[in-house]
């Protein structure tokens, strides 16, 4: 029977293990496999890989998080490391590889299919910083998660009348300041694809407070601005009171929306049939409202598109 192994990598995102859960009972229904490597790149390095049977995936397409564990490995990125990977997927009889993880891990994924591993990624990731797809698995939960907190701070934020800094992830991506802003309603978005003055923050809440504004929430994404030192910088300069919320990793668990579970299990699914056709070093995607599937090598070339109009949008709705 022939193999085909799957690997989750990097930061985990609700969803992944809808996709882990759709690649084995595809598998299976075609008459393959499945092996599952713990703990991605790191436990490929160790020779960590089992059996995946039917009931190894029961009762997981509601959960957040991933059943086959996942890293950031070092190793794997030495070309040493990448011969060991080689050597440990011939020892185990894996030919045909699902990488489920982000940018760096399609970066793994390519090393791989440039040695001869018939490789087919998924894109898992809250940021949303892969280009090739208008949405990766995992977003749009970790966009309802902030969403919901932006609600619940805005509560207290309106009562004391105060400003609130909350810093969100995305790395270089802006992608879920922009969507959790929008429906939000946060007043300020910033992000690291704007260069943004203080002053221009400062006359945003001045402004504001003239109308009436009750709270000033600005959502800030991770390495723009130093949440406390924006928050003190905004008491100076308009007198609000301003307090911060890191929402950290909350943004990366919980369970899937049915978004992330639909995109996964059909992503991977369909992902799967596609690899034991003959169709490798692929990126499955979804753009447009259709799934997509890319070479690898393409979807890793393609550049982000800032969602200007988006933007300026949500800059039009909170004046
Ligand atoms: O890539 C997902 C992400 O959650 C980023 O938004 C964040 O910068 C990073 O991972 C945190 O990584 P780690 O889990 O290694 O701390």
């Amino acid at each position: 029977m022939e193999r085909i192994g799957i690997l989750t990598s990097g930061g985990d995102s609700p969803g992944m293990n809808a996709g882990i859960r759709s690649l084995v009972r595809t598998g299976i229904y075609h008459g393959y496999q499945m092996m599952g490597i713990r703990a991605g790149f790191t436990g490929l390095l160790e020779g960590d890989i089992h059996y995946l049977d039917l009931a190894s995936v029961a009762d997981i397409i509601h959960r957040g998080g991933t059943i086959l564990k996942t890293s950031r490995s070092q190793e794997f990125q030495t070309e040493e490391g990448q011969k060991k990977a080689l050597d440990q997927l011939d020892k185990a009889k894996i030919h045909k590889l699902f990488v489920l993880g982000g940018d760096g891990s399609f970066h793994g994924a390519q090393a791989l299919a440039d040695k001869g591993i018939e490789v087919m990624a998924l894109p898992c990731s809250i940021d949303n910083d892969l280009a090739y797809t208008d949405a990766s698995i995992g977003f749009m939960t970790a966009v309802e998660t902030i969403t919901e907190a932006i609600g619940k701070i805005r509560d207290t934020s309106s009562s004391h009348e105060r400003g609130h800094v909350i810093q969100v992830m995305g790395r270089k991506c802006g992608d879920l300041a922009i969507f959790a802003g929008m429906s939000g309603g946060a007043e300020n978005i910033l992000i690291p694809e704007v260069e943004n003055s203080l002053k221009g923050i400062l006359a945003k809440i001045h402004q504001g407070k003239k109308r009436g504004k009750r709270h000033h929430i600005l959502l800030v994404t991770e390495g723009v601005y130093d949440p406390y030192q924006l928050a003190e910088e905004i008491y100076q300069g308009t007198g609000v009171e301003t307090k911060v919320t890191i929402l950290g990793y909350i943004q990366r668990g919980g369970s899937p929306t049915s978004f992330d579970r639909i995109l996964a299990s059909s992503l991977a699914s369909r992902g799967l049939e596609y690899l034991i056709q003959g169709k490798t070093h692929h990126a499955m995607g979804f753009r447009g409202g259709e799934i997509s599937c890319l070479p690898l090598e393409e979807a890793l070339k393609e550049e982000k598109v800032f969602k200007e109009k988006l933007y300026q949008e949500i800059k039009m709705l909170s004046i």
